[in-house]
């Protein structure tokens, strides 16, 4: 029987992904599941990206990308190509988070996040999009938050704003490329600690705990385990009549 969840053959591109985050942790699920993975991160991230090569395969490159810039996006679409002679996968987590009260939040401040969150996650689903469509098969996966259709209890403006607009950006590209064999969708992490972002939550062992006993499960996400289920469902044809979708992979939390 085939297995719809085996991605041998495929060529997957994780962006955001230096070691100690989700993205790492995705790129070594999608390697687990046969993909040869391309894995990016921001210039100056060459030490831990290497780690997360390392810890995908013999064949798995690691690329450089900023996805506010667009000659940077397509480069490292053209470098993916190059190195692998295909994509077909792609999934973005590449964020930031910005927790500071609306009073002392700068425009600069606010469009700063807005552009890695959403114009990078929509000029990421443009370049690669494209590609995909071309090739009549494709995947995409975007990262918002459990946050993205409601807001939480600390003050973070720009990225409940950002995380929202994930959400539409996902569900626009999945309607114009869906006709082409590329299906389009977002995963919804609540809390999973720890990462580079939501590291310093140590400091506060009680906000951590209300955040756990905030999901039905009644406790974080791992990010070694909790992530890679879903996102392979996303990543393979098993998933291929889901689109426009946002998966909430948050304990519960969203359903109460
Ligand atoms: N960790 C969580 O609990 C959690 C919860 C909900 C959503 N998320 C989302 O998951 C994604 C990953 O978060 P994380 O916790 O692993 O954080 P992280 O900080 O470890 O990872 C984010 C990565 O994005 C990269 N990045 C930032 N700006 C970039 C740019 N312009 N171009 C390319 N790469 C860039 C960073 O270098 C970093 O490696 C983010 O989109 C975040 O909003 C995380």
């Amino acid at each position: 029987m085939t297995d719809l969840f085996d991605l041998t053959g495929r060529v997957a591109v994780v962006i955001g992904a230096a070691a100690g985050g989700l993205g790492e942790r995705m790129a070594r699920a999608l390697a687990d599941h046969g993909a040869t993975v391309a894995v990016a991160d921001l210039e100056g991230q060459e030490d831990k990206l290497a780690e997360t090569r390392a810890l995908c395969g013999d064949t798995a490159t690691a690329h450089a990308v900023d996805v506010t810039s667009e000659d940077s996006v397509r480069a490292l679409a053209d470098a993916v190509v190059a190195a692998h002679g295909r994509v077909d996968i792609v999934v973005n987590a590449a964020g930031v988070m910005l927790r500071r009260e609306v009073g002392d939040t700068s425009l600069e401040d606010f469009e700063r996040v807005m552009r890695v969150n959403v114009s990078g996650c929509w000029l990421v689903g443009r370049e690669f999009g494209l590609r995909l469509a071309a090739a009549g098969w494709g995947r995409i996966v975007n990262v918002t938050t459990v946050y993205a259709e409601r807001v939480g209890p600390v003050p973070e403006s720009a990225y409940y704003a950002s995380k929202a607009a994930v959400v539409n950006v996902t569900r626009s590209l999945a309607s114009e490329l869906g006709h082409s064999g590329v299906t389009v969708n977002a995963i919804a992490p609540a809390v999973f600690y720890p990462t580079a972002m939501t590291a310093p939550l140590g400091n506060d062992p009680e906000r951590l705990e209300w955040f756990a006993q905030r999901t039905m499960l009644g406790r974080l996400g791992d990010p070694a385990t909790d992530l890679a289920g879903p996102l392979v469902l996303l990543a393979s044809p098993g998933s291929a009549y889901m689109t426009g979708q946002v998966v909430y992979v948050d304990g519960g939390w969203s359903a109460w």
